[in-house]
């Protein structure tokens, strides 16, 4: 009985592979353009840094498992918590600012769905260190330089932009108090992903009070920075102006960074995670019909409630599996081969082992070369080696063989010309 793939979770034959190097690869190149270093930490950590640190969201989604030994352990569903344990371990002896980025394998075990699985590969950016909205402007518009080396441009996703700090602000002034914030952003992060009347039902079941109530559902309906001027103006709220006021200058900062194009004030953003402290945001597609890209925000306060030092951290997390959604419907999946330079056919039996010996020579010259494992059957050599992306055909054989040639075919201008023998590698390799 052939036993199958666990739930949720892929398999990736070479051609998924491709695909998932591509994304790595350009979510590398993104980060290390803006000066973001490698990071990563063990698969799995103690469950008791979660239950302290992620929200019960989160913690309802762990994979624990209790070892032999006794300790109570959990797969990592998101790398903050273990960026914050590792932080606070050095934090002194850290350079600052700290700018980390990693992609790194998780799991969840989610209610399998459309862009959700039950293990996916999680881009992270954070930085350290950098307080206020430059920091905030910089880990956004790193996102999206990734996004953008995959191909996707401002018509295609938005950014949607919010603040836990100007929520805070106001929800405190239209009557709510510090202590029930939690319960208002756990549904207000449901906004878009259930209907409209149930969404209301379960603001109506927080108690909240008919006055305050009405207010924040009016707050709620604002779609841009200037209906919320219009509506807070009119409740004459505001204590919220400095939390606004940052968010503006994220705005602005993202502007001078190019980014304009992309963003969006969206009030239904505060974010699942129990950590963030300021600017909140993710990442969409324009046409909705995703679940988000990317999330990350503003979490001032982790650091200390680790044990570490106050320090100002922002940061976001992006996912493959949206990704790669998206770019399918798109149709904006790369054609990725993954073939060597050179492919060397030994033309009869006898030539072989000298198709062989030019095979290994390019490669000590740190070349990619194969050779075909048949002598002959030319047809078939090259409609592998155009597959696979080769530039350069090296027949080893025949007529020139016996005149110290071999006859070398360039697949990008599909010109052919002999080369001697002697001294053939430094030509091919001066070549392609
Ligand atoms: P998050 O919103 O939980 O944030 O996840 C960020 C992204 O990871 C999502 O937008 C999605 O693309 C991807 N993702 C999450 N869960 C799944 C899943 N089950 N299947 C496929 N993709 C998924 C965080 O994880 C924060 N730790 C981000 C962060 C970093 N904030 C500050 N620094």
């Amino acid at each position: 009985m052939k036993i199958p793939s666990v739930k949720y979770m892929r398999d990736f034959y070479p051609a998924e592979m491709r695909l998932r190097d591509w994304i790595e690869g350009n979510w590398r190149s993104a980060s290390l353009r803006a000066g973001f270093e490698p990071w990563d930490s063990p698969i799995l950590e103690s469950l008791e840094l979660y239950k302290r640190k992620s929200g019960d969201e989160i913690v309802g989604q762990l994979y624990t498992l209790t070892t032999k030994g006794g300790e109570e352990l959990a797969i990592r569903p998101e790398m903050t918590p273990s960026l914050a344990r590792m932080i606070s371990a050095r934090q002194s002896a850290l350079p600052r600012p700290i700018k980390w980025f990693c992609a790194a394998r998780m799991c969840r075990y989610e209610r399998g769905q459309r862009g959700r699985l039950r293990e996916f590969w999680q881009w992270n950016i954070d930085l350290l260190g950098v307080p206020g909205p430059a920091g905030d402007a910089e880990v956004i518009s790193v996102a999206l330089d990734g996004l953008e080396a995959c191909g996707l441009n401002a018509e295609e996703i938005e950014v949607r932009i919010n603040s836990r700090s100007l929520m805070a602000a106001l929800l405190e002034a239209i009557g709510i108090p510090a202590e029930r914030h939690a319960a208002v952003y756990a549904v207000t992060d449901k906004r878009g992903k259930i209907p409209a009347d149930a969404l209301q039902e379960m603001y109506r079941e927080l108690k909240l009070g008919e006055e305050p109530l009405a207010r924040l559902l009016e707050v709620l309906t604002c779609e841009s920075l200037e209906d919320l001027g219009r509506v807070t103006a009119a409740m004459k709220l505001q204590s919220h102006q400095a939390a606004l006021t940052e968010l503006e200058d994220v705005f602005r900062y993202l502007d001078a960074l190019g980014k304009k194009a992309y963003l969006k004030f969206d009030i239904g953003i505060v974010r699942g995670l129990a950590y963030y402290t300021g600017p909140v945001f993710e990442i969409y597609d324009r046409a909705s019909k995703l679940r988000a890209l990317c999330g990350g925000g503003r979490y001032d306060r982790l650091l200390e409630t680790m044990g570490g030092q106050a320090m100002p951290a922002v940061g976001f997390g992006m996912g493959d599996v949206v990704l790669s959604e998206l770019l399918a419907d798109l149709k904006k999946l790369p054609t990725l081969q993954s073939g060597t330079d050179f492919v060397i056919v030994p033309l009869e039996e006898e030539r072989v082992v000298d198709a062989l010996r030019i095979t290994g020579m390019l490669r000590q010259q740190g070349r990619s070369a194969e050779a075909t494992a048949k002598a002959g059957n030319l047809g078939k050599a090259f409609k592998k080696a155009n597959e696979s992306g080769a530039k350069v055909v090296v027949l080893v054989g025949g007529r020139e063989w016996e005149q110290g040639s071999v006859r070398v075919k360039d697949l990008q201008s599909g010109t052919e010309r002999d080369l001697a023998i002697d001294g053939l590698v430094s030509q091919l390799t001066g070549q392609a």
